[in-house]
Order: C-alpha cells, then sequence, then structure tokens
C-alpha cells in the first residue's frame, strides 16, 4: 500500500457522537465507556473518498424521495463480481434488501415451513440462531470442528442433519468467528451434499471481501451445480457502510428469484436505500486501491496481534484466520471461567471484545476481537490484556 493510502487508514479515528454503536454505547453494552472499543464488526477506518464525495454530493440536493435504481447500480456490483472475484453474474440476478441479516429472514420466510430445520455451524454469527428462533423453526447444529491443522467441517454429521431433514443450510462463507475460508473443495461438498437431499443453501459472504495469504474466496455461485442456492453479498462490510442499510441477494435461478422477490414484496422491502445504493456503487466502482490496502493493513494487524500473543500470551489460544477482519480467541487456557475472564476484560484491561456466547453456547470461554482499527488500538488493547492478566 501506498504511504497516502497508510496514513489514511492509520489517522487516528474519532467516532464519538456519531450515532456509533461501537463507541458511543459502551457503557449500554459493556457498563462503562473508558474502553477501547475492539467489537462490532464495523471499521474505524473512513470509507473510500469517491464515496463520501458521492454521499454529499447528493445530499446537496435537498429532496430524498422515494428511490429506485441508479443506471448502473447493479452492473457495478456485478463488475465488482467479476473483477475481483471472478464470479460472472447477470445485473438482473440482484435483488436488493436492507440488510444480509433482514436477507436471512426473508430466505427462512420463502423457503421454509413452520416445523422445518434450519442447518447452521457454531460456533456462529448469532442472529443465524435468531433467523430459526424468531420464525419458530427448529435448528439443527452441525458444529465445527476444531483440530489441530484448524477448523473443519463435520461432514458425515452434516448428511446426517440433511437425511434427518434440515430443509435449509445458512452458510457463513468466510466463516464469523472462526475466520475460515472455506476451500473450492469443502463448497463443493457442501453443494453436492445439499443437492442430494433438497437442500436450500443461503451463503452469507459479506466478508467475502477479506480474505488473506492467497486464500481466495470462492463464491458460492462460481460452484458447479449451485445456480438454485443463494447468495448474499453486501457492500456495507467491505467498505464500512452499514449504517446505510444495503445490501443484495443475488439468485441466478429465476423460480427461486421469483420466490424471494414475492417475500420481498410481502414485507415491502425490495427499494434501495438512497444513500446506500449511491455508496455502494462509487465503492464498487472507486473502490478497488482503497479495498487492496485496508485487506493489507488488516493483515498486518492480524499478524502483530498473533505473534504478540504467541509470545506474549501464550495461555490464549489464537490462530490468524484466513479470512474476516474478526480474530477467534481462546481464553479457557487462563482456567478463570468465562465470567471471570468478561470481568477482566471489562474492568481491568478496559478493553470491549464480543463474547463468544454471541455465537452459540460452545463461545464459553471465546471471545472476538476486531482488527479493523488503527494500528494504535490494536497495540494498546493487546498491552491492556497483557498487564492485566500479568497483574492478577
Ligand atoms: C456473517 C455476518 N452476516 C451478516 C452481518 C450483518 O449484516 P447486515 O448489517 O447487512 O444485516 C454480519 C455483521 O457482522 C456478519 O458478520
Amino acid at each position: 500500500m501506498n504511504e497516502t493510502m497508510r496514513s489514511y487508514l492509520d489517522a487516528p479515528m474519532d467516532r464519538h457522537g456519531t450515532h456509533c454503536e461501537k463507541w458511543d454505547h459502551l457503557k449500554h453494552y459493556f457498563g462503562r465507556d473508558d474502553l477501547i472499543a475492539m467489537w462490532v464488526a464495523d471499521m474505524d477506518f473512513p470509507t473510500v473518498p469517491q464515496v463520501r464525495d458521492a454521499i454529499i454530493e447528493r445530499a446537496k440536493h435537498a429532496v430524498y424521495g422515494y428511490t429506485d435504481d441508479g443506471e448502473n447500480d447493479r452492473r457495478a456490483e456485478a463488475d465488482w463480481l467479476l473483477r475481483r472475484h471472478g464470479l460472472a453474474v447477470d445485473p438482473d440476478w440482484i435483488l436488493y434488501s436492507p440488510g444480509v441479516v433482514d436477507s436471512i429472514f426473508f430466505c427462512v420466510s420463502a423457503f421454509t415451513g413452520p416445523d422445518d430445520a434450519i442447518l447452521i455451524q457454531p460456533p456462529v454469527y448469532g442472529p443465524f440462531y435468531r433467523a430459526a428462533e424468531l420464525y419458530g423453526r427448529k435448528l439443527a447444529l452441525n458444529p465445527l470442528l476444531n483440530t489441530p491443522e484448524g477448523w473443519r467441517i463435520d461432514f458425515d454429521d452434516l448428511e446426517q442433519k440433511f437425511r434427518d431433514g434440515a430443509r435449509m443450510m445458512i452458510l457463513c462463507s468466510p466463516h464469523n468467528p472462526v475466520g475460515r475460508v472455506w476451500t473450492r473443495e469443502e463448497l463443493e461438498k457442501v453443494v453436492a451434499l445439499a443437492n442430494a437431499y433438497g437442500v436450500m443453501i443461503v451463503s452469507d459472504e459479506i466478508h467475502a471481501d477479506f480474505a488473506f495469504d492467497g486464500h481466495g474466496q470462492v463464491r458460492l455461485l462460481a460452484l458447479e451445480g449451485a445456480k438454485k442456492h443463494v447468495m448474499l453479498t453486501s457492500a456495507t462490510k467491505s467498505f464500512n457502510l452499514a449504517g446505510l442499510r444495503q445490501s443484495s441477494i443475488v439468485v441466478a435461478d429465476p423460480e427461486v428469484r421469483e420466490k424471494l422477490k414475492k417475500t420481498l414484496a410481502m414485507c415491502h422491502a425490495d427499494a434501495p436505500n438512497i444513500f446506500g445504493a449511491i455508496a455502494q456503487t462509487a465503492a464498487y466502482t472507486h473502490g478497488d486501491e482503497w479495498m487492496d490496502a485496508v485487506v493489507e493493513y488488516v493483515r498486518e494487524n492480524r499478524d502483530y496481534a498473533v505473534e504478540f500473543f504467541h509470545e506474549k500470551l501464550p495461555q490464549i489460544g489464537c490462530r490468524p484466520q484466513e479470512g474476516t477482519y474478526l480474530m477467534w480467541l481462546d481464553f479457557n487456557g487462563l482456567g478463570m471461567g468465562h465470567d471471570e475472564v468478561k470481568r477482566m476484560l471489562v474492568d481491568e484491561a478496559r478493553v470491549a471484545l464480543n463474547e463468544g456466547t454471541f455465537f452459540g453456547p460452545a463461545g464459553r470461554g471465546w471471545f472476538r476481537m476486531n482488527l479493523a482499527t488503527q494500528r494504535r488500538n490494536v497495540v494498546r488493547t493487546l498491552e491492556h490484556i497483557h498487564t492485566a492478566i500479568r497483574s492478577r
């Protein structure tokens, strides 16, 4: 990354007083506000300059009425998918939705009935559980295996759960929080099993632009035999636009697409957010250099953190994640118990990390650290944790 871009990302960023959940609401979520915010998954980096400029330009026109597609919006997204991921998508395959979690809920509604089971792979992003719970569906759990070589899918169990009647699978690709970028081989196996048992895959690929060390993210729709499944994407995670509430559901199969269109219409949720659409198109059009720099910056943060844990806090389990800007940390080796670690992190280290239990009961003793922030925040967080543990 060039020095201009590094300074742009590295400059101190005060987000206080910006309606910001991560920094402004620490007291509400953690009981005190003097913490370094390393939790909720957005970034402390300013977005692509052309995105900010496009929003300002549109905001100058003081009518913010009902919104529809700009001329180039879906094409810009399709071009990004082709340019960055080698995936050819017809712009007509793209449906808008306010958010990826919203899209998961729409899929539950469209593809499952009250007695159906939905398969998820714990530990996994909390709203995946909520999707089943809120809609009164059953959950089929296919826990990931924590092996010495890294996190793996238990394919025997997956097949058993499909055989037992799961109707839909919510795949997290790359996986939050374990940080795996699934290989082509793994994904092909998942698709083959889903096809064999008639299971609909809904692939949440919101983190897909964050893959490191040559772990190329394979997009679901790039796979042979996956055309009847559903891929969820969004520029919000990649370009730090989550507050704009805009995302896409990409569906190749016309029948499946019609079904989802109907569900979106039933929820009156198919129109884009005016600033979301403008920001997304500017990001997909002008964001390559910025995206490359952010991925590099996060990778450097990750490498710094991994080295720190290995050298100074080897009791805390930590693997370099292959994708996402989130690091999944195992504090069980401290022998303190989940609640005591939680208290120590907040009251002694003064850092705000996500509790592992947000990702399911197997997350006890685990915590998730967000690395999409200025290096100084990462350095201070690690030093605070180190000092807190050493002082015990
Ligand atoms: C895997 C995953 N899916 C979805 C979301 C949220 O998506 P949205 O804000 O578009 O609902 C997140 C946010 O952290 C996430 O990690």
